[in-house]
């Protein structure tokens, strides 16, 4: 059952599409101080807290104190409170049983335990919000009651499941074919490159750069011939430039965000002073939407969203003014309090939450001040998306993901997980990130894999695309200046072909999942808890997930581990695919077990009585055969069964029940591979 509590006057969202009836009656389990604009809920000792998205440490929240605000932070240390994304819904799984959703576009935090161990509370910024409060059997039918008021979450195109190599750094048509030729050459599979911000013209969104891309629609079509789909970047901010038609018309129709005065704000970005449109304001997101038809019409049919927390490297105002301030340190004898004050001066101009105050939207005749609303922009460039591929190419699936989000972005796109670095600490950051995600109805997401950040090695690389083969999201990105990683620049080229190649053969159990996942308002990848509440080892497992209804997956995701200690709630079939092209199993019994994983393996594990639809091998979605998939079944009764969803992938009649079939297999068929 939901309820919705109303305090102040309440912004909409968007975020909820079935709302309830305003509850009249107090609130049940939280204390609420108006003054302090808090609500508390004192925990019990084994209560553990699920959530919040996007987000950094447990899979258990419990522990640590998280902000709501978007930011552009490549650093993602365990001090930080707050990644790309505001994803206010959380589920306290203990003692009692309930969900939360805070549906507030402003920042607000959630302490869970870190100034009193035993007290959760939320505090915002200001007293509108509207308040949900979930009760349900049990956590997953929490989240399904959430995530069906909150509506179905984006389905991308099949050929967004294939794996998509991207790099901050390839400048030219000949470095993307450079790419593809290295990857058909080594017979690694490969749907999609990324264009990162190099593509453009001087970094000006909806250009081409004339020099490096000069035939661009003929390239799109020889890319599309190679069976590659290309994948440009959008990012928020609009260059402010003369002659520039998106500036011109953005600044005559009013469409920028204003100061209080009513001038353009002027921040910096990539292509230095850049205006951020009013995603806010229903005409400028509709205005901005439509600048997606350039590259639509030339051929492109998926994009990735970027910088659009929004980020500001400076606001023109700020930088004037520090500039000022260092011309008093000339000559200075810069001691402790002055050198850093002075150090201070440059690093705080970015993203300064100062200058997040200084813009104001007109939400549709109602001017707001952007702090107010600051966690609603990415959200609302992905919609302008997401509208304007309704709007102008309706029959089809366009690809996009975005980086920064909020509850309600799910509809438009999937999201990445941002800047992270080469860091195993980073893998194992992914890994406990798809539940929260999943929870929040972000589906289609995964990490940069390999790490974006940093030098990546080829161990951590090839781990990375083990657990990276199971997430909808596949990509290969990394930072223009770090070490290339591509993975033909490595030695063992046999066993990315393996690994790799793994994800084409899942396909389609993963796509079937994908689609009952999102069709129904489940989760893909969940905690053990969920599952196994009553187990007392499951419920405190942080390092392995359940996908789907049939799979559990105990990632390595440590430096020289050639295996690691996984713990099994039933007993099931560990799955084993070998470089080799080999594949054994074994049977595990329930409880703690270490499990050898050689680098290039591929393991999983198969519940009993279940079984997934596996392909034969494909160079790219576009090969794989589905009218040939073989079953992988582990009966322990009489009979596995799967409910299988297959369609063509690309139209949109998704609730078509003809998309679905049963496939069954009985304890004699249960060998390795059937047919
Ligand atoms: C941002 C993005 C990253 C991209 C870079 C250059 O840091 O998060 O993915 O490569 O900008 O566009």
């Amino acid at each position: 059952m939901i309820s919705r509590y109303t305090y102040g006057r309440c912004m909409e969202t968007g975020a909820v599409l079935e709302k309830p009836e305003i509850e009249a009656g107090v609130l049940p389990f939280f204390a609420v101080d108006e003054n302090e604009k808090t609500f508390t809920y004192r925990m019990a000792e084994h209560d553990r807290v699920y959530g919040l998205g996007e987000n950094l440490r447990g899979m258990n929240k419990r522990g640590w104190i998280y902000e709501s605000k978007c930011t552009d932070d490549p650093n993602h240390t365990e001090d930080k409170r707050s990644l790309y994304a505001a994803h206010n819904f959380f589920v306290v799984d203990g003692t009692e049983l309930f969900g939360v959703f805070i549906d507030y576009p402003g920042i607000l935090s959630i302490d869970i335990g870190y100034t009193k161990m035993d007290t959760l509370k939320v505090q915002v910024s200001d007293w509108n919000l509207e308040f949900y409060l979930i009760t349900g059997a049990d956590v997953k039918d929490v989240v399904k009651q959430f995530r069906k008021m909150i509506g179905r979450s984006y389905i991308p195109p099949l050929w967004a499941f294939g794996y998509g190599q991207s790099r901050w750094g390839y400048k030219s048509e000949e470095d993307i074919r450079e790419v593809v030729k290295k990857y058909r050459e080594c017979q690694i599979p490969l749907d999609s490159v990324y264009l990162d911000i190099d593509y453009m013209e001087r970094f000006k969104d909806f250009t081409l750069n004339p020099e490096t891309f000069p035939n661009f629609k003929e390239f799109v079509e020889e890319m599309k011939q190679e069976r590659i789909h290309l994948v440009p970047i959008i990012d928020a901010g609009v260059k402010q430039e003369d002659g520039y038609p998106i500036y011109e018309e953005g600044i005559e129709k009013g469409y920028f965000c204003k100061k209080e005065d009513g001038t353009p704000f002027v921040a910096a970005v990539w292509p230095g002073k850049a205006l951020f449109p009013d995603m806010l304001n229903t005409e400028a997101r509709n205005w901005f939407g439509d600048q997606y038809k350039f590259l639509l019409d030339q051929g492109i049919e998926g994009f990735w969203n970027d910088m659009n927390e929004p980020s500001i490297f400076y606001t023109e105002d700020r930088l004037k003014s520090v500039m000022e301030k260092l011309d008093e340190y000339k000559g200075k004898n810069l001691d402790i309090h002055s050198f850093f004050e002075f150090q201070g001066l440059v690093s705080g101009l970015s993203n300064n939450e100062e200058d997040y105050k200084e813009f104001y939207h007109n939400m549709d005749g109602v001017r707001v001040r952007h702090d107010r609303v600051h966690n609603l922009f990415g959200y609302n460039m992905t919609k302008a998306a997401g509208e304007a591929f309704e709007r102008l190419v309706p029959e089809k699936r366009i690809l996009m993901f975005s980086r920064s989000s909020y509850i309600g972005m799910h509809r438009y796109g999937g999201i990445w997980q941002g800047d992270n670095k080469s860091w195993w600490s980073h893998l194992l950051l992914n890994i406990r990130m798809m539940p929260s995600l999943n929870m929040c109805g972000f589906l289609y997401t995964g990490a940069d894999l390999g790490g974006f950040g940093a030098d990546t090695t080829e161990e951590l690389l090839m781990r990375w695309l083990e657990f990276g083969i199971f997430t909808p999201l596949m990509r290969n990105h990394s930072a223009d200046g770090t070490r290339e990683q591509e993975v033909y620049r490595f030695e063992k080229t046999e066993g990315f072909r393996h690994v790799i190649g793994m994800r084409y053969r899942m396909i389609p159990y993963l796509y079937s999942e994908y689609m009952k996942a999102a069709l129904r308002n489940e989760m893909m990848f969940r905690p053990l808890a969920f599952d196994y509440p009553e187990d007392p080892y499951a419920v405190q497992v942080e390092d392995q997930l359940l996908l789907g209804g049939e799979l559990m997956l105990a990632p390595v995701y440590e430096q020289n581990a050639r295996g690691r200690y996984v713990y099994l709630p039933e007993e099931m079939k560990m799955i084993r695919f070998k470089q080799d092209g080999t594949m054994e199993t074994q049977i595990c019994r329930k409880g703690h077990q270490y499990i050898d994983v050689a680098l290039t393996d591929v393991v999983f594990f198969l519940r009993p009585d279940k079984l997934i639809p596996l392909a034969g091998k494909a160079q790219c979605t576009q090969d794989i055969d589905f009218d040939d998939v073989r079953l992988l079944s582990y009966v322990k009764g009489n009979m596995a069964s799967y409910e299988y969803y297959h369609d063509d992938g690309y139209g949109k009649d998704y609730e078509n029940p003809d998309h679905i079939s049963l496939l069954f297999a009985t304890a004699e068929d249960d060998q390795e591979i059937l047919r």
